[in-house]
């Protein structure tokens, strides 16, 4: 058998026989002549079976293969400006490795429920993988930047005794005769870990037991969360921002092709580049009731709220100094402005709305214990990180940056569904 290739390299084999092995993502019978064209996972290529060229057996193959079927196919690499891709492969071979029958998602509209029961299909479709790369792709940049500007990578516990965010989105479970929650956030073990090694992150699943049906939340998340002794707020806002039109820049230039497919208008994300506007949350407040959206000192924003700053802006915006009443527990009090706090949310640009958290953190002993009182959290589980305070406490920041909504803004797309292979959602858990 020839030598098997990938498609994506496939320009460097014009003129030879290759192999390549992967499924058929869509079928043209022209009777002596059968196209097909074929997908492996890096590309696609438009294969095309000669009644003269193949055995009898090889075209019956040719003929029969379905959409979706796996094949193995052999033939001469042509340079073709007419075919997608620009080259094509002229088939002396057709190997079925499986005959699919009746694949249930066709090229004709699906409903979104339907589609959403065949996730596990529907992940083939060029514009699903090109989701699922751009989404590699930033993660990819994510860890390469940390990593190369002195963060060490901690990986934090999934399993937990106590809460880092709302107490009301925990997901319970038991851990043999006590109760555990699944992990909201790794940032009280990093609050410990950069006593150890000054800047670290952590990346992996967060939970919430989100119990309101949106486009922005999901109950199991992906989130990347640096943490940084003697940073302060505004020290915290220049990593993210830098950080950030890293993540952008970079797959702007690396998925060019996977932004095209998803018909992405890239010239708002060409212009994400570093430093990003502030504003604080009261001037937040002003500018939603000028543009007539009324609101009052004191609320915590929605998603319609957060649309409305957000595309007020060229790039992302950050809105810092929020009233700590619907901040955080661990949030460090604004100096000589107690109702408000040290924190700070990034928020995308085009109306994507909030994509980090974070802010400088509660150094002192004093302030922290009587905040984890107001906050009526169980004192004994954050004895731990109350020692934090005790030896050695230093000012410190940190940010959390959710993965499945910079997907959702880089992308361009809608709903946070497609930003991740099998999202979990409220009430829903299959496939
Ligand atoms: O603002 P959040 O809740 O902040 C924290 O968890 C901090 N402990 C992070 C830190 O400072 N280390 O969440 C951070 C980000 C949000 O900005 C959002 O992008 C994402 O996580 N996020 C969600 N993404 C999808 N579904 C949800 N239910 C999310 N909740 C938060
Ligand atoms: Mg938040």
């Amino acid at each position: 058998m020839p030598k098997w290739v990938y498609v994506k390299d496939i320009a460097a084999a014009v003129g030879q026989q290759v192999t390549l092995k992967g499924w058929l993502y869509d079928h043209t019978d022209k009777g002596k002549l059968q196209f097909l064209l074929v997908r492996d996972g890096t590309g696609v290529i438009q294969c095309v079976a000669s009644q003269k060229d193949l055995s009898p057996e090889a075209f019956a193959a040719a003929q029969a293969a379905a959409q979706e079927s796996s094949l193995i196919v052999t033939g001469t690499v042509r340079a073709d400006s007419r075919a997608p891709g620009g080259f094509e492969l002229s088939l002396s071979n057709v190997e079925i490795v499986q005959l699919a029958k009746d694949y249930p998602i066709t090229p004709k509209d699906h409903g979104i429920e339907f589609l959403m029961q065949h996730r596990h299909l529907w992940i083939r479709s060029a514009r699903q993988n090109a989701i699922l790369r751009i989404r590699a792709e930033i993660i990819k940049a994510a860890r390469d930047w940390l990593d190369s500007n002195g963060f060490v990578n901690i990986d934090t516990p999934i399993l937990t005794p106590s809460s880092c965010e709302d107490t009301t989105t925990l997901f319970e479970t038991t851990y043999f005769d006590d109760k555990a929650y699944l992990a909201q956030s790794g940032q009280l073990y990093n609050e410990a870990t950069i006593g150890s090694f000054g800047k670290v992150y952590c990346f992996g699943p967060t939970f919430r037991a989100e119990k309101s049906k949106t486009r922005r939340h999901l109950t199991e998340f992906w989130m990347v969360e640096p943490e940084m002794a003697y940073i302060d707020l505004d020290g915290c806002m220049e990593v993210e921002e830098q950080f950030v039109s890293y993540i952008v820049q970079t797959v702007l230039k690396n998925r060019v092709a996977e932004l095209r497919t998803l018909e992405r208008d890239v010239s708002r994300l060409d212009r994400v580049i570093a430093p990003f506007p502030r504003i604080t949350y009261d001037d937040a407040v002003d500018l939603l009731n000028q543009k007539g959206l009324p609101f009052k000192w004191g609320d915590d924003f929605g998603a319609p709220h957060e649309t409305v700053i957000g595309e007020s802006f060229d790039r992302p915006v950050f809105v810092h100094h929020y009233p700590s009443a619907f901040k955080a527990f661990y949030m460090e009090e604004t100096p000589g402005r107690p109702e408000t706090c040290l924190s700070v949310d990034l928020l995308a640009s085009e109306g994507y709305g909030e994509i980090i958290g974070g802010g400088q953190r509660t150094a002192s002993l004093e302030l922290l214990e009587k905040r984890i009182q107001q906050h009526k959290l169980p004192r004994s589980d954050y004895e731990w990180y109350l020692d934090l305070r005790r030896y050695g406490s230093v000012p410190h920041s940190g940010f959390g940056l959710g993965i499945e909504r910079t997907v959702a803004w880089i992308c361009g797309i809608s709903h946070i569904r497609e930003t991740i292979a099998f999202p979990r959602m409220l009430e829903k858990i299959y496939p």
